[in-house]
């Protein structure tokens, strides 16, 4: 793999980049320009990767608001250049005390998601203020209030609507029109705003200025916690008071966020830092790729070369099968153990790669039992994968010191639960449709529920922040948003570099493919003109021959989806030298900053 050919950058030296100095430039790559300006101007003003990305999320939450903010939570992975560690701070939500596992069952029948989605009943604890403050004040160099600083002068003075977030206002799914307060930001007069509009957010940025004169207590307690404890109370007239949320002032004011270690493992030679639970993002992940290392991708020769029908069709099988064990044994782990060890034994791998078959696609897989590698481990059924969201959001971060930060956060679903809390203008999450609607705790099946509701307890995540490293050194950050498929995303862009020989730029432009159940339709790119190589519609047939569905009609071409925003940076390992790689998915920004 050559992580440093000549990159893309999509725009954007504010800072102008000159030859490589004798400390690294810091660069961020975000998924929106303002909110990559406010991490630079950090960087610029001597913080460190960290307060850059305390800047960049809180700036997110005003210009993407759709998909994170302070009403959600996420996972900062960070590699600390001192002291060669990588850490996670994990600020997902936790559901409220007072909830049980048929909290969207109660009469034994899932609720629609949509109704469920959009109650106050689906919103988690949030965690992401809590989360960043931690991170600042283990690893920063700067006091909450400086990094909220760009934030609060965005929302006050507004900033022009891009293109993503226009769309995302029409394409809502009715989530902006329910609330008033939601439709009066977005849709100011009943009129969805448009591409170039002028959006000021001034209960945020009053919100935002409260948080950095008093800190995170405004927001999990006094009158800001009594006015999440209200909104949530919000409820879908369909479902009536059993979509009333259950979060109490006891339940904000006792979150704390985690600080966990990496989940670690290897391909090729390269070492990968993953997500690992509450997140399914690492293990499953790593299965996949271990799975896949039996095979010769990259090698043309043998007609594994990039996009090819055997390099598809072993990927396909890849992730159907550790998609099956994900839905069955991941949630999580501070709650249900999760069978992680068995999941990546060796020996148990080789028992599921034996089930993919060269010639044709495989019956649809159960999940595994890894209990003989994994002694805690019973054996399972399936249980219902839920719904899951096209959004989300990922950045990535170096500094001049080489720290470098992988930060994927979200509100679930694009906008949320739809519900902009009264009076201080940010949307809630629906992180709690994250859990299984129907339990799958079954002691007959020795199913565990392992992501089943119970109080506390963090819904499975998708998300996977990562950092890949050679010889010990971190040579590239990355991520990605969209539910389940993130985790294929992150595998798409892996194999590119480290088996299809591209550099990042390409890794992310060329065409992904995704799929995210056992039962394996296939989701799969190439609407854009930047998404090259191009699966070709004679891949397309031979993948159809093989058995697989999702492309539709033989002869056509099925590859028209977009598949996630990857926003990475990567690390020249002989020099240091640091770039970043943006997504044309979303509105992806480099930003160097010059030391
Ligand atoms: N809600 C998206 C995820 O956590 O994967």
């Amino acid at each position: 793999m050559s992580l440093f050919h000549s990159v893309r950058v999509l725009a954007l030296c504010l800072f102008s980049a000159s030859t490589l100095a004798a400390s690294p430039d810091g660069v961020v790559a975000v998924s929106h320009p303002a909110a990559a300006a406010a991490g630079a101007q950090m960087l610029a003003q001597g913080g460190n990767a960290i307060d850059a990305a305390a800047a960049v999320q809180f700036a997110l939450n005003v210009v993407e608001p759709q998909s994170s903010g302070i009403g959600g939570g996420g996972f900062m992975m960070v590699y600390l250049a001192k002291t060669g560690q990588t850490v996670i701070v994990d600020s997902r939500e936790r559901a409220p005390a007072n909830v049980s596992a048929d909290l969207f069952a109660p009469d034994g029948l899932p609720m629609p998601f949509i109704q469920a989605s959009t109650s106050g009943l689906a919103v988690g604890v949030p965690g992401t203020l809590r989360g960043v403050d931690l991170a600042l004040r283990r690893w920063g160099t700067k006091p909450l209030s400086a990094t909220l600083a760009p934030a609060i002068e965005l929302a006050g003075r507004g900033f022009r609507v891009n293109r993503f977030l226009a769309e995302d206002i029409v394409n809502d799914g009715g989530r902006t029109q329910l609330q008033p307060e939601t439709a009066a930001i977005f849709r100011p007069g009943g009129v969805p705003l448009a591409e170039g509009d002028w959006l000021v957010q001034p209960d945020l940025a009053k919100t935002l200025k409260r948080i950095a004169a008093l800190g995170p207590d405004a927001f999990y307690r006094g009158s800001m916690a009594r006015a999440i404890v209200r909104a949530q109370q919000r409820t879908r007239s369909e479902l009536g008071s059993a979509g009333e949320g259950r979060m109490t002032l006891a339940d904000l004011a006792s979150y704390q966020a985690t600080i966990r270690a990496p989940l670690i493992g290897h391909y090729r030679g390269w070492t990968l830092a993953g997500m690992p639970p509450p997140s399914s993002g690492g293990l499953t992940l790593l299965q996949m790729l271990a799975l896949l290392e039996r095979f010769p991708l990259g090698d043309s020769a043998q007609g594994y070369g990039f996009g090819s029908p055997k390099t598809l069709h072993v990927m396909i099988e890849a992730m159907r099968l550790a998609f099956a064990d994900r839905a069955v044994w991941i949630g999580d782990d501070d709650v249900v153990p999760v069978p992680g060890q068995g999941l990546l034994h060796r020996d148990y791998l080789a028992t599921r790669a034996a089930l993919i078959q060269p010639d044709r696609r495989m019956e649809t897989p159960q999940a595994g039992d890894p209990a003989p590698w994994n002694k805690t481990a019973p054996q399972l059924k399936p249980s219902r994968i839920p719904a899951e969201s096209p959004h989300t959001t990922h950045f990535s971060i170096a500094d001049r010191w080489g720290n470098v930060v992988s930060y994927t956060s979200t509100i679930e679903y694009t906008w949320g639960s739809g519900i902009t809390v009264p009076g201080y203008g940010f949307l809630l999450n629906n992180e709690l449709t994250d859990f299984n609607f129907l339990p799958g705790a079954d002691a007959a099946s020795g199913n565990p529920g392992a992501n089943d509701l119970a109080p506390g307890k963090r819904p499975r995540s998708s998300m996977a922040p990562m950092l890949l490293f050679k010889n010990g050194q971190p040579v590239a950050a990355y991520g990605s948003p969209g539910g389940a498929t993130i985790i294929n995303s992150v595998l798409n862009v892996t194999l590119n570099l480290i088996d299809h020989d591209m550099n990042m730029q390409q890794a992310i432009d060329a065409p992904r493919l995704s799929v995210i159940h056992a039962t394996g339709k296939i989701s799969c790119e190439g609407g854009q003109a930047y998404m090259q190589p191009r699966i070709s519609s004679a891949t397309q047939d031979s993948l159809r021959a093989l058995g697989h569905t999702g492309l539709g009609e033989t002869g056509t071409d099925g590859c028209k989806n977009t598949l996630g925003s990857v926003q990475a940076v990567e690390i020249d390992a002989a020099s240091g030298a640091h770039r970043g790689a943006a997504d044309a998915r979303r509105e992806g920004t480099v930003i160097r900053v010059k030391p």
